[in-house]
């Protein structure tokens, strides 16, 4: 059996609480509220998800989607563990995938994140980065936010990209972020829906 000592589990949930911490505030700075629905599109085990949840609160909600099952459990197992009640796991592989996997009322969110997932790696093509998008943009309310971790991709170009698919830039948010399951200091890209 694999045993740690206390010193160094205590270690890893100082770091743990503060690594939450920095990203609830950089979520609020990019513009994340009380009341929100936010769609974490890619959310992966729920690094960004669950400090959301801790912002939108009990009158919001974070809808947490993924097609990756193990993620999503490990996901529910965290939920489970820390009694958290508002956030919803979405299997985007059982859904029709007409809508790429979103099965969501047109303007249902407030804000929608798409950290680390806007790349090669999941959306090859340009087409493909454009399907997403538009339908990001049905499920946003106009003037609601896009919040883009960009990785593996020129930000210059991606910001074009999504301008080009109706909405406006609006500001870069520094801060430290997770990624690859290392932190690092990198940015937030915010957009508004037109
Ligand atoms: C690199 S991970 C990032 C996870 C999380 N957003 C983060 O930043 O820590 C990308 C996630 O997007 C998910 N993903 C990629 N394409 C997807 C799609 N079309 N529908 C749903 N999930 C997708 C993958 O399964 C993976 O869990």
């Amino acid at each position: 059996m694999f045993v740690i000592s206390n010193t160094v589990f205590k270690t890893y949930m100082k770091d743990a609480v503060e690594i939450e911490t920095a990203i609830i505030g950089i979520l609020t700075k990019s513009g994340v509220r009380n009341g929100d629905k936010v769609i974490d599109f890619g959310c992966g085990s729920g690094d960004y998800a669950i400090p959301a949840a801790k912002i939108v609160g009990e009158r919001g909600a974070v809808y947490a989607v993924d097609r990756d099952k193990g993620k999503l459990e490990e996901l529910r197992r965290k939920i489970r563990d820390r009694k958290i009640e508002n956030i919803v796991p979405v299997d985007a592989a059982k859904n029709s995938g007409k809508n790429g996997g979103m099965d969501f009322e047109n303007g249902a969110a407030d804000v929608v994140l798409l950290f680390d997932v806007l790349h090669q790696y999941y959306f090859p093509s340009v087409e493909s980065r454009r399907r997403v998008l538009r339908e990001i943009c049905r499920l946003l309310k106009p003037g609601a936010l896009l919040l883009v971790h960009p990785t593996h991709v020129n930000q210059a170009n991606i910001i074009d990209e999504i301008e080009h698919a109706g909405f406006q830039f609006v500001n870069r948010r520094a801060g430290n972020l997770i990624h690859d399951v290392r932190q690092q200091r990198s940015a937030i890209l915010v957009f508004a829906r037109e």
